[in-house]
């Protein structure tokens, strides 16, 4: 099996990327614009972007930009996020079907039929809800958190509180443990996360003697307990950073994220965990993420010269930005 990248219908005629870039260039400067690009994103998007980083370090970026216009190379709620915190700001996405598999694990009118539930059986609790959801279940929440931010806004949480965390199951089993708090955790999971198997990565160790695993916190509880390091995109980049000595890196997240990884720390090796079908036990290259993967220069320099895609500003913002600001800025 492999995931669809390009869908039916696309146009995926060849351009010479060198053109594509100088015409980004050009067109930044024209339409007063700023491109941001998640580490998940092509490397050749990742280059022409004036800010690239993990979730939370573009939300912040988006904040300072000072161009009338941003461009958000990523998936649909980043850009929601960019647009939400910057209301006055134009916020153009390459592709309006970059969507996710964990923002559309939990569609917000069932998350309020579960809040009324537990609130119905007279709960006390905050809902903590991972900022790869969409913009109407963030304002239904207490508080966002990224990879990068959780362990902090989870202390935040007064203790006399629950935690019903949102939609990552896997982030969510993982942030229990590191902050000892119970957790009651939505049933939802990232497609590219859960494809990591345990004897795929049993074999790259196999394969590759001295190696070391490094994996998101999205991944499953049975790959991450023969992880050596555990952390979010930004995290793990730093970890590559500060080891000095040539190693081989074994990586169970997003395949792109191998460019930053190579930029930041060329002296190793990595090598991309496979991804298995679990029902035949063959390889797939499922570990690229085909929301990030429609993202590509043709779209980043269309979008600029249309204008458009452009994220619409809607009513229920204005909640999801209250709780965005305090748990991302404050
Ligand atoms: P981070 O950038 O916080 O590591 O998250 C990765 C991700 O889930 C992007 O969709």
């Amino acid at each position: 099996m492999s995931l669809p990248v390009v869908t039916p219908g696309e146009t995926d005629t060849y351009e010479d990327p060198l053109d594509l870039i100088n015409e980004i260039d050009e067109l930044k400067k024209e339409k007063d614009a700023s491109i941001m690009a998640h580490f998940y994103v092509d490397g050749d998007i990742q280059d022409v972007a004036d800010y690239t980083g993990d979730s939370l370090k573009l939300a912040r970026d988006c904040t300072q930009v000072t161009t009338g216009t941003i461009v958000f190379a990523g998936v649909h709620f980043m850009g929601e996020s960019a647009k939400i915190m910057n209301p006055a700001k134009r916020v153009l996405i390459p592709d309006m079907l970059a969507g996710c598999s964990l923002a559309d694990s939990c569609p917000a009118d069932q998350l309020q039929v579960f809040q009324e539930q537990l609130r119905a059986e007279g709960r006390k609790f905050d809902t903590v809800a991972y900022i790869n959801t969409t913009a109407a279940v963030k304002s239904l929440c207490d508080w966002i958190v990224t990879s990068g931010n959780a362990a902090e806004i989870i202390d935040r949480v007064p203790k006399d509180r629950e935690i019903l965390f949102v939609p990552d199951q896997h982030l969510g089993r993982y942030l229990m443990e590191v902050s000892g708090r119970k957790m009651i955790l939505w049933p939802g999971s990232c497609m590219v996360h859960e494809v990591f198997s345990i004897q795929g990565l049993v074999r790259a160790k196999r394969n590759n003697p001295g190696s070391v695993v490094i994996a998101h916190p999205e991944c499953p509880q049975n790959i991450l307990e023969i992880t050596d390091f555990i952390g979010g995109t930004e995290k793990m980049r730093q970890h590559v950073m500060s080891v000095k000595e040539p190693t081989t890196f074994l990586v169970a997240t997003e395949s792109a994220m191998i460019h930053a990884f190579q930029k930041s720390a060329p002296q190793h090796n990595f090598i991309p965990v496979p991804g298995i079908i679990a029902s035949t036990g063959e390889t797939c290259a499922c570990n690229r993420c085909p929301h990030m993967a429609r993202n590509t220069l043709q779209k980043v320099r269309d979008c600029l010269k249309n204008e458009s895609p452009e994220i619409e500003w809607r009513d229920y913002f204005q909640q999801a930005r209250a709780v965005l600001d305090k748990s991302l800025l404050k």
